[in-house]
């Protein structure tokens, strides 16, 4: 069978997992879609979707739902959901099978998987887990991943899909999903040392909201920004700088532990 996970990953966390799953489904080929600045693909040309995140605030990564807002209809296309997190996951996965469900697609599972955080101010108060996933949550994700391989089987050979109901753990369910306007508050307004800064061009590359402007150094919009940090995460020579962020905790891709783990 052929599929097809449509993914967003700021650090590389999510992106490392769902290739993990992958190579290890042995009835589906999986073809890996970025969602950031690519278009929303034909989900005719595949039996299967997958979709995948992190968690951002207690829900899906902001930029899922706008991507959902451009899926058209489907009729009962079987699904998977799927996001990292890294301290607690809330909603998330709720959220986002609420999201495929409500295009028509028929969501077969989900899972979550712990990884290691990449917000910077998490890991300023020594909550980065870098140790995630541990054995225990590895095995639970290698179990939930022979479990999507039988639905898959299942799919392939009678073309019932069972469905299962996506819930989000006792934790998510006493959580309300934070506030997001806190993303912009603890990220406040970001800026460039212009003596660090090369004019790489990274900070656009990964802007998923279209936020940055090379002039040839970086203009932030504001207003488009919603404080996600992957410019700060990601700019090679630390040169961008928040009010209480400047050269420290940044999470750019997964760490040795995690790439170690997850097989590279
Ligand atoms: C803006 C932002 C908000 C986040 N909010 C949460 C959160 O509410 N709960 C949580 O457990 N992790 C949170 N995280 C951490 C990420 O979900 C986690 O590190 C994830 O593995 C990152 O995946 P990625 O490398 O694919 O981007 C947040 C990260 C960012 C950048």
């Amino acid at each position: 069978m052929k599929g097809i996970i449509c993914y967003y990953s700021g650090s590389g966390n999510t992106k490392l997992a769902i290739e993990y799953l992958s190579k290890k489904i042995t009835n589906t080929d999986f073809e890996l879609h970025n969602i950031v600045k690519n278009e929303v693909p034909d989900f005719t040309n595949y039996d299967v979707a997958g979709f995948a995140t992190f968690t951002d605030f207690g829900g899906p990564a902001q930029l899922m739902y706008s991507f959902f807002d451009k899926i058209k209809m489907q009729k009962d296309k079987p699904a998977f959901v799927f996001n990292t997190f890294g301290f607690i996951s809330v909603r998330t996965l709720k959220e986002l099978g609420n999201l495929a469900t409500s295009k028509g697609f028929n969501v077969i599972s989900g899972f979550s998987l712990h990884t290691p955080e990449n917000y910077p101010p998490m890991r300023k108060r020594n909550k980065a887990y870098d140790d995630a996933p541990k054995p225990k949550e590895l095995r639970e994700f290698d179990n939930y991943i022979k479990f999507l391989n039988t639905q898959l089987e299942d799919i392939k050979s009678s073309n019932i899909t069972r469905s299962e109901k996506i819930k989000s753990g006792i934790l998510g369910a006493i959580f309300p999903k934070f506030p997001r306007t806190q993303a912009k508050k603890d990220f406040g307004i970001q800026n460039v040392d212009e003596g660090l800064c090369i004019e790489c061009g990274m900070c656009k590359k990964v802007c998923p909201y279209e936020a940055v402007e090379l002039n040839p150094k970086p203009n932030f919009d504001h207003k488009l920004c919603h404080g996600c940090w992957a410019c700060y995460n990601h700019c090679p020579t630390k040169s961008i700088y928040t009010p209480k962020f400047n050269g420290i905790h940044h999470y750019p891709k997964p760490n040795t532990e995690m790439t170690r783990k997850l097989g590279y």
